[in-house]
């Protein structure tokens, strides 16, 4: 059964990062990846000016705890060494029947290839699974997203599926790819 409010106790805390709700004051951090084209190329977000990212930062305040279906985990990855947000890990609740969640991340381009999207992803599947009681966790990509499926098959998550053409995503039709992990599998 699935158990709302999520509400972690935070910071959550990785070897390197602590994971906590978002702050006005995290501004000038998360705007530098929200207005950076290769970041945002293969999410549903625009390259944003200020203030697109001050309004995106302003709901993320409030999507540190979760009650209903629908609604996303949304946390700040925070280096604990110098206190700069590099990006951020969320988690979907997409359905209490099905004890379903889908994870997603982002990242500043500058801190790539130290594993600290992968060190934030895994700590959510922790919440995700012992915290939350969630039964199945998926995380849906652009195809051509390699960094993003390297990382998943990193956390041990299985590809399930390739949706050629599946949506109209920035002005062109693209495939989508689906990974999952189940409960036992991250047990195991
Ligand atoms: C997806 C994204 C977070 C992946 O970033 P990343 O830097 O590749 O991921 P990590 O921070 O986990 O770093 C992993 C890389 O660092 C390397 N690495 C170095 N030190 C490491 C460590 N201590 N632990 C794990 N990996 C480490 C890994 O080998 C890996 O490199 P590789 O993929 O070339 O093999 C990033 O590309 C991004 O933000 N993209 C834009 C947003 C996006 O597309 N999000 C996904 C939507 S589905």
């Amino acid at each position: 059964m699935v158990r709302i409010p999520w509400a972690p106790e935070y910071p959550v805390e990785t070897p390197r990062l602590h994971l906590r709700p978002h702050r006005m004051a995290d501004l000038d951090d998360l705007h530098l990846y929200h207005s950076d084209p290769a970041v945002v190329r293969y999410i549903p977000w625009p390259v944003r000016t200020l203030d697109e990212t001050r309004a995106a930062l302003e709901s993320r305040t409030h999507q540190g705890v979760v009650f209903e279906p629908g609604q996303w985990l949304v946390l700040a990855m925070e280096v604990r060494e110098t206190g700069r947000v590099i990006g951020e890990v969320l988690l979907k609740y997409d359905s209490e029947t099905d004890a379903r969640g889908e994870l997603g991340y982002a990242m500043a381009a500058d801190v790539a290839g130290r594993g600290y999207a992968t060190e934030a992803a895994r700590a959510v599947l922790g919440l995700a699974f012992d915290d939350f009681g969630l039964h199945r966790v998926i995380a849906r990509l652009d195809a051509r997203n390699e960094a993003s499926a390297r990382l998943l098959r990193r956390l041990g998550m299985r590809q399930e599926a390739l949706f050629l053409q599946d949506e109209w995503f920035k002005d062109e039709w693209t495939d989508t790819l689906v990974f999952a992990m189940l409960e036992h599998e991250w047990r195991a």
